[in-house]
C-alpha cells in the first residue's frame, strides 16, 4: 500500500458498540482512506467487559455491513495503541469527544500517546448532538434492569445485551 493512503486507528473497548460510536466511526471513515478500529484485547470479564474481545469485534463488523461502510476493518489489539497504529501502517489515532468531561482524560491520553509516538497524531471528533450522551457502560446498565436500549445501539446489539441479561 503506498504511503500517500491516509491509514488511522478508532480505538476503544466497545463493550458493546453504540450508536454514539458508530456516528465516530462512519465519520472518521469518510476523512480517511482506511479506518482500523482498534478493540482493545482483555481476558474475558476482566475489568467488568460483558462481550469477549471477539464478541465486540463481531458486534462491530455486523454494525458496519449494515452500515455499508467499506473501507473499515476490525482488529482486536493486546499491544500499546500507538504501537497497534504502526503494525496498521496509521499515522492517525481517532477519537470521539461527547463532552468537557471527556476531555481531560482524552487529553491525558494524548501527551502519554504523543511521548510514545510524537509522528501519530490524535484527532478527535465531536460527537453529534444526538449521540453525546450515550456511553456503553450506560447502555449495559439500563439493558441489565430490562430497559429499552432500542434507540442507543443497533437491534442486533440490543439483543445480544438482552440476551446476556437473561442469560447473567
Ligand atoms: O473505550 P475506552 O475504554 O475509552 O478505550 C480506551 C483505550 C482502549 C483507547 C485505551 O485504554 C488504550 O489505548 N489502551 C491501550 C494501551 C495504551 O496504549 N494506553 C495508552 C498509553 S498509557
Amino acid at each position: 500500500m503506498s504511503s500517500s493512503v491516509k491509514i488511522a486507528v478508532c480505538p476503544g473497548s466497545y463493550d458493546p458498540v453504540t450508536n454514539g460510536h458508530l456516528d465516530i466511526i462512519r465519520r472518521a471513515a469518510k476523512i480517511f482512506d482506511k479506518l482500523v478500529v482498534g478493540v482493545v484485547g482483555n481476558a474475558p470479564r476482566k475489568a467488568g467487559h460483558l462481550f469477549t474481545p471477539e464478541e465486540r469485534v463481531g458486534l462491530i463488523e455486523e454494525a458496519l455491513q449494515q452500515n455499508g461502510v467499506s473501507n473499515v476493518e476490525v482488529q482486536i489489539f493486546r499491544t500499546l495503541l500507538v504501537e497497534f497504529a504502526r503494525d496498521c501502517g496509521a499515522t492517525a489515532i481517532v477519537k470521539g469527544l461527547r463532552a468537557i468531561s471527556d476531555f481531560e482524560y482524552e487529553f491525558e491520553m494524548n501527551q502519554l500517546n504523543r511521548q510514545l509516538a510524537d509522528d501519530i497524531e490524535s484527532v478527535f471528533i465531536l460527537a453529534s448532538p444526538g449521540y453525546s450522551f450515550i456511553r456503553s457502560s450506560g447502555v449495559k446498565e439500563i439493558a441489565a434492569f430490562g430497559g429499552d436500549v432500542s434507540e442507543l445501539v443497533p437491534p442486533h446489539v440490543a439483543s445480544a445485551l438482552s440476551e446476556r441479561a437473561q442469560r447473567d
